[in-house]
């Protein structure tokens, strides 16, 4: 996406250099740093500490950090152990998005064929890129798809501007292009359609009041953010049409893990009859589980990412502390929204109910009867 006359993407690899860069995710909107990724542990820790984050993009960089090891285990050709070890540590950087497993092991499984170090190291390279590009593909195909759910909404308001609410940062930020939940988004106001995004401000972290904010003021979309609470409200007073967020995880039966929140904002939507669609490659669909309350693994990050606020403050990043110092805080990072609260998924194939035969319907190739 273009940042200030620029082609801007938050992971690429850089021919010239021979390395992986990405943007530090967790210095914007006031800084646009870019950071080098050029050892495992590296790569390892910029998953964790959410330097990048969002499903699709922690895909694409686990599949470029295989290619990161195998580029260090030059020195030992054909010790698989270390590199499963080192698979199996990229893997374990974040545990609810699929995409981070999807990524990993299938850059794992183009390269075990193959035995000579040089050639492993070529494989993986090739296998991570066409990642990077299928998943910006895939968003583009959801942008188009979703978009005609906009369009619909605003022929009946008679040119009106459509209301989206969306909720944390499922944007170019979180994928390599257009994003999940604001694909639609984009395409739609790309075309001409009058939108106005309700951008959720997303705490702790403030993925959507930092990022979505900065990614949608950018590209000249109107947006106003508002705090978490507020989208009950909202409902209520007809100031939302449409409600578009992304997913980390959704299971084959159609439930939905994402940013802490977005369970709530599923039940505001049902209680106002305001449809609520989930955005997604299918690289985030688990094939292997159905109950999502159950079986996805609900991400704990530190409580120090509730303890203190981020901002800036005279010209200068700095950190402020909230509650007294002595409270304990507890941060659940994600939540399921069960199938039943979804309307609908938007897919790199086109859009489907949620439930489990309509997503077959649309992915024949992952029934398992
Ligand atoms: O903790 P994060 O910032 O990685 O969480 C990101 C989200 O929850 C996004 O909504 C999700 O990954 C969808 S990304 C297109």
């Amino acid at each position: 996406m273009r940042v200030d006359g620029k082609e801007l993407r938050p992971i690429w690899f850089d021919r010239a250099r021979g390395i992986v860069r990405v943007i530090d995710q967790r210095f914007l909107p006031h800084e646009l740093i870019i950071k080098d990724l050029t050892h495992v542990d590296e790569v390892i820790r910029t998953i964790k500490d959410m330097v990048v984050r969002g499903a699709p993009l922690i895909g694409a960089t686990g599949a470029l950090g295989v290619y990161v090891s195998l580029v260090q285990d030059g020195a030992r050709p054909g010790d698989d152990n270390y590199i499963e070890d080192e698979c199996r540590r990229l893997k374990d950087a974040r545990p609810t998005a699929m995409n981070l497993f999807w990524g990993v092991d299938r850059v794992w499984d183009a390269v075990q064929v193959h035995s000579s170090p040089e050639v492993r190291i070529e494989v993986a390279l090739k296998e991570a890129l066409e990642v990077v590009e299928e998943e910006a593909v895939n968003c583009r195909k959801i942008g188009e798809f979703g978009s005609s759910l906009i369009e619909k909404i605003w022929d009946q308001k008679n040119g009106e501007p459509v209301n989206i609410l969306t909720h944390c940062n499922a944007g170019w930020l979180a994928c390599i292009e257009y994003g999940t939940a604001t694909a639609p988004i984009y395409t739609a106001f790309d075309k001409g359609i009058p939108v106005h995004v309700w951008v959720d401000e997303t705490r702790p972290l403030n993925q959507g009041a930092r990022l979505t904010a900065w990614e949608l003021g950018k590209h000249g979309v109107p947006h106003t953010v508002i705090t978490d609470n507020a989208g009950g409200h909202i409902m209520q007073h007809d100031m939302v049409d449409l409600v578009i967020v992304g997913t980390d995880r959704t299971t084959r039966a159609g439930d939905v893990a994402n940013k802490i929140g977005t369970y709530l904002k599923a039940l505001a939507a049902r209680d106002n009859d305001i449809p609520f669609y989930v955005a997604l490659p299918s690289s985030t669909f688990d094939w292997s589980i159905t109950d999502g309350v159950r079986d996805i693994p609900i991400e704990e990050r530190n409580p120090d990412e509730i303890r203190y606020v981020q901002g800036l403050c005279n010209g200068e990043i700095r950190e402020v502390l909230v509650p007294p110092a002595k409270s304990p805080c507890a941060n659940h990072a994600f939540d399921v929204t069960p199938a039943r609260l979804v309307t609908g998924f938007i897919t790199e194939r086109g859009i489907c109910r949620a439930d489990e035969a309509s997503i077959m319907a649309l992915f024949p190739e992952k029934k398992t009867k």
